[in-house]
């Protein structure tokens, strides 16, 4: 198992793969692959799918919809000058899922100043603290991830028999999302001015279903609700928690972005030995 990896990136070796819009990440349409990381137990309250519980307990059969409020809690923790697109091709290591002060103490110069930057805005709430980065090199119309639906990050995402009653390989509790009440928080940071990712800041109010398979109708449903969207600034490290809406949009121009993931969890994560080696794959869309 490893959480980080020390490579030379260069136009040349960035990994370019179709795009599906079925990513294992960002609102999943699929199972996650095989060797994705994993929660080890859902003993912590924070991970608990208690609506999907209570469903099997009581023998509800349909999924039923209830008023949900999303924050959209964002704010800016700290803005930073924007590194040269050198300085962010030659940083060297990134992470994946690797522990907070494991991380600053491999991280690249770039890193390492975006997670001083982040050590500041620790809320110090919950058990583990994680690192994810990825230096990527894009072409206009490339995307960081396989997916650009609207999600929060950290869903409670239920893949065994449980969910087969309701006819899905995967469903996601957001009612239990919403009523735990402290989801796991936050951290981005995004070095470029050409692939931002964009955020829900304003309160939003949507009637949804309690469990949801993907997040393709989440997506449809905020959409047209008209909501008020920002874009990641380049260079600023930003706050949200797990009830904050976002998504990937793809690269305008071409070029390298750093980007990093501070998130603080009581959820014990531990990523294979293999998907580090795939994580700053980048996904352009099929020319039409
Ligand atoms: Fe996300």
């Amino acid at each position: 198992m490893s959480t980080w990896i020390r490579k030379t990136h260069s136009v040349e070796t960035q990994k370019v793969e179709e795009f599906t819009g079925e990513g294992a990440y960002h609102g999943s349409t699929k199972q996650k692959a095989p060797d994705a990381p994993r929660p080890q137990v859902e003993a912590v309250p924070e991970a608990r799918p208690a609506t999907l519980e209570r469903y099997l307990a009581d023998g509800v059969a349909r999924i039923r919809s209830f008023e949900a409020c999303f924050p959209n809690r964002l704010r800016t923790v700290e803005q930073l000058a924007v590194p040269t697109q050198d300085e962010v091709r030659d940083d060297g290591v990134t992470f994946c899922w690797c522990p907070f002060e494991e991380a600053v103490r491999l991280a690249g110069p770039v890193t390492r100043s975006v997670l001083e930057g982040m050590r500041k805005g620790l809320t110090g709430g919950k058990r583990h603290v994680y690192i994810d980065s990825k230096i990527q090199y894009f072409e206009p119309g490339d995307l960081p991830v396989d997916s650009r639906l609207r999600h929060v990050d950290g869903s409670i995402a239920v893949r065994d028999r449980r969910v087969l009653p309701y006819g899905a390989s995967v469903l996601h509790d957001m009612r239990a999302r919403l009523e735990h009440g402290n989801p796991p928080k936050y951290m981005a940071y995004q070095s470029s001015e050409h692939c931002a990712t964009g955020f829900l800041s304003r309160p939003l109010h949507l009637r949804i279903p309690e469990l949801i398979p993907n997040f393709d109708a989440f997506d449809a449903a905020v959409l047209a609700a008209r909501t008020t969207e920002v874009a990641h600034p380049a260079g600023a490290i930003l706050a949200y928690d797990g009830l904050t809406v976002h998504w990937a949009t793809p690269a305008t121009s071409s070029g390298w972005r750093l980007w990093i993931r501070c998130t603080e969890t009581d959820v014990e994560i531990v990523p294979s030995a293999s998907i580090i080696e795939c994580y700053g794959t980048v996904f352009r869309p099929r020319s039409i």
